[in-house]
């Protein structure tokens, strides 16, 4: 049976530069079934069988469970975090199976280091907030994303915890909005067994428990109520947390992102923020722009999803054509990344063949489509349909060149176009 730990680690042991051990965590010993004192004063190099040539994995054995270790140096110990556990390991095999964990490891790692990779987008906008985002990570500082609906907030907070050198610790996200003010607490902090009617039987940890180490991501902070912003600029302050009907409290060793699409300034000057609170968390603020503030983005993103749902719907989409693109490329994506995930996956779901249409696909917030609207709300309801056609047309023609930078070549292909045709509705339209 082998145990691999995504989030977290198996638990901990610390010593010293010598190799003593001088503490194992509690989880150690709840994984291993041992108490803690049987571990005091025993030597490290007691469990360890081999040091790779990456000398920070490391392969050992407790009892008959092997293990892989990582090893971090800390200023005044080491830590040894049991990353991975296989029971009855048969010795005969042993190096084989460390060759193979090691190498998933290995990849593991690989994987987090380009955490940041798997944000799609080469605007200058979004690759600033990218190499912000990775001179973040490193830290241990409180950050603040804020950003429209569907920019990628979430992407980012998992990227920075990657990135950051507690990505073997937990990444708990807490979802603001579905916590109600009385539940706050029990969701946060947790209860110990008996601590209300209706408690769980075992005692249930909090959020903040279960991040310990790791990253605690609150998603919609702004969503919290004014009471839940003073129970958790508390628990930020004094770094301890104690379980609803608990005795004691745990130090709280937890880095925070959170993550907001509300002005949260704003909300502190109209008395709806705890401005202690907002201060505590803007150490770092990071904005996501909007799609489209970074149209430039728009196709690299929109070509990615086809690429996966051809993968998972059995597609073969090579192309989006020349007219829905400069659809595509003249709405506005109040919604967007997830928004254009959405609209790509629709289209695949109807299209059979290799180009994406306009006619699979359905702008879903027609009151934001700029190319229908702009024209029609302010035009004169008694305006004949060919005016109207003729003013959105004109106006089309004038936001395709405006995106294609005044190339007429490359508008008239975002339009799906002649040149020729172009250029004689420009002269019609009297567009120069
Ligand atoms: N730059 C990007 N590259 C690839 N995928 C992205 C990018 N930005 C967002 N996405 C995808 O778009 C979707 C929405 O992103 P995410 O959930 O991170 O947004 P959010 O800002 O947290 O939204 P909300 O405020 O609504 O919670 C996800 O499926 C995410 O993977
Ligand atoms: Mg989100």
């Amino acid at each position: 049976m082998s145990v691999i730990h995504e989030g977290g680690t198996l638990g901990a042991v610390y010593t010293d530069a010598k190799g003593k051990i001088i503490d194992v965590s509690q989880s150690f010993c709840d994984h291993f079934l041992e108490n803690k004192e049987s571990w005091l004063g025993g030597f490290i190099h007691q469990f360890i069988h081999e040091q790779e040539a990456d000398r920070e994995i490391i392969a050992g054995q407790i009892g008959d469970v092997a293990c892989l270790f990582r090893m971090v140096e800390q200023s005044e110990c080491r830590v040894y975090y049991v990353l991975l556990r296989i029971d009855e390991v048969d010795r005969r095999n042993f190096k084989d199976w460390v060759a193979r964990n090691y190498a998933a490891f290995r990849a593991k790692r690989e994987k987090s280091a380009s955490a940041m990779s798997e944000i799609i987008g080469r605007s200058e906008v979004l690759v600033n907030v990218k190499e912000l985002a990775a001179k973040i990570a490193t830290s241990d500082s409180t950050v603040l994303l804020s950003g429209e609906s569907g920019t990628g907030k979430e992407l980012f907070a998992q990227a920075i915890h990657e990135s950051s050198s507690r990505s073997n610790h937990p990444f708990v996200a807490v979802n603001c909005v579905a916590i109600p003010d009385e539940l706050f607490e029990s969701e946060i902090f947790g209860y110990e067994a008996g601590a209300f009617s209706g408690a769980k039987k075992g005692g249930k940890p909090g959020k903040v428990e279960l991040a310990q180490h790791g990253t605690l991501f609150l998603d919609e902070i702004s969503e919290l109520s004014y009471l839940s912003q003073g129970k958790l600029m508390r628990v930020l302050q004094e770094r301890e947390v104690e379980r609803l009907g608990g005795t004691h409290s745990v130090n709280v060793d937890i880095r925070v992102i959170a993550a907001t699409n509300k002005n949260l300034q704003q909300l502190v000057q109209a008395g709806k923020f705890r401005e202690d609170l907002f201060y505590r968390l803007y150490v770092f603020d990071l904005h996501i722009p909007s799609l489209r503030e970074r149209k430039e983005d728009l196709m690299t993103l929109a070509y990615t999803f086809i690429e996966h749902f051809n993968h998972m719907l059995g597609r073969d989409v090579e192309n989006i054509t020349p007219k829905l693109e400069s659809q595509m490329l003249a709405y506005d994506w109040p919604g967007n990344v997830r928004e254009l995930r959405a609209f790509i996956e629709r289209g695949m779901n109807i299209t059979e063949g290799s180009w994406l249409e306009h006619e699979h696909v359905s702008f879903s917030t027609v009151a934001n489509h700029p190319t229908a609207v702009g024209v029609v709300e302010s035009s004169n309801t008694h305006q004949r349909l060919d005016e109207i056609v003729q003013s959105v047309e004109k106006e089309a023609i004038q936001r395709a060149l405006k995106i294609a930078g005044g190339d007429r070549s490359k508008a008239a292909i975002q339009l799906g176009i002649h040149l020729s045709s172009l250029y004689r509705k420009m002269t019609k339209y009297k567009i120069d």
